[in-house]
């Protein structure tokens, strides 16, 4: 019998983000160029548990670079929280013979990714999150198709905005992290962003809207990230109650922001990440992620990863201020 060869198992988990069949298409074909077997893992962490496993050839993966969403499937996994599912997801990857595991997830996936790294597993993180709130690295696979699908639909809505001398309300996605939305407000010339990390009451904003007004701006766009403490509703019922000059629309963007073909940065981005993750396994490398630093592709120690938090660059924030004079 021929001797059995290296075996990576491959994952997405959490949130999917556009760009992660790229980075699983880039993970499949680097291994098999390298003479490793690939077991493709569906619904994450959950089916890490529960064994739902395929070995994977070049072709399972033809046709899928341009698609938004994973082939994989993916799960929020609440038993892999606890060790006993970590226990019980290393004892199904031993009777498969995986010999390592790359994890393609936000934040709380590559938690898991850790944890099992703990274990003695052999595991290498990749950054997918459209929310850009992994600490480690530049940017996260899927955030630019995610900004780009936002400045699309901002462009649209000012458009109607101005039509009507209207104040449009936008929602973006990030429970924890204003990224998206003070990139937004820079790249669509937004009036004002509310993010988690700036505290701001819907008055505030509203007496913004006014100023905006009284500066003779035929329209106002607000971005509020879904996390920022301020509901968009009560945002709306604010402004309107204040009578600033604006009546207000609100739009919430939703999971539309998750979905899409990549862009061609995520495209490339994915494909640099995924091909880096198996090299880090030929180095000898693991318990580590991919991070964009500069222009080349790093390995972070994913304890690093999971002990800081990605903050927003607060001199976008401001830049964002000033450009909505
Ligand atoms: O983490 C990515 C994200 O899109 C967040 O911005 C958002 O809060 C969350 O996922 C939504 O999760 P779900 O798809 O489970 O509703």
């Amino acid at each position: 019998m021929a001797d059995k060869k290296f075996t990576v198992g491959v994952l997405t988990s959490g949130g999917d983000a556009p760009g992660m069949n790229a980075a699983i298409r880039a993970v499949v074909r680097t291994s098999l160029t390298n003479n490793m077997d690939v077991i493709g893992i569906k619904h994450g962490y959950e089916g890490l548990i529960s064994g739902e496993f395929n070995a994977m050839g070049p072709r399972d993966v033809g046709g899928i670079l341009q698609r938004g969403g994973t082939i994989l499937l993916t799960s929020r996994s609440k038993r892999f929280m606890e060790p006993s599912g970590q226990r019980d997801a290393i004892r199904k990857m031993n009777e498969a013979g995986m010999d390592a595991l790359i994890v393609i997830g936000g934040e709380g996936s590559m938690n898991g990714a850790y944890a099992l790294s703990q274990k003695g597993v052999k595991v290498i993180g990749i950054p997918g999150s459209i929310d850009n709130d992994i600490w480690g690295t530049n940017i996260a696979i899927g955030t630019d198709t995610a900004m780009n699908t936002i400045m699309e639909a901002v462009d649209k809505l000012r458009d109607t905005a101005s039509s009507h001398q209207r104040a449009f309300l936008i929602e973006t996605m990030g429970r924890n992290s204003g990224y998206l939305a003070v990139m937004a407000a820079i790249v669509c010339g937004a009036e004002v962003a509310l993010i988690p990390e700036v505290p701001i009451t819907a008055d505030e904003v509203a007496l913004s809207v006014e100023e905006a007004y009284k500066r003779g701006k035929t329209h106002a766009i607000i971005i509020n990230a879904e996390g920022s403490g301020v509901r968009t509703t009560d945002l709306a019922e604010t402004i309107d109650n204040m009578d600033v000059g604006f009546k207000t629309r609100m739009t919430i963007l939703g999971h539309i922001q998750r979905g899409g073909s990549p862009t061609a940065y995520d495209r490339l981005l994915a494909s640099r990440m995924g091909v880096k993750a198996v090299e880090a396994l030929i180095e000898g490398h693991h318990g580590v992620m991919t991070g964009l630093k500069g222009k080349g592709v790093d390995f972070i120690p994913l304890l690093d990863v999971i002990s800081n938090k990605r903050k927003v660059n607060m001199e976008y924030y401001h830049m964002a201020k000033v450009l909505a004079r």
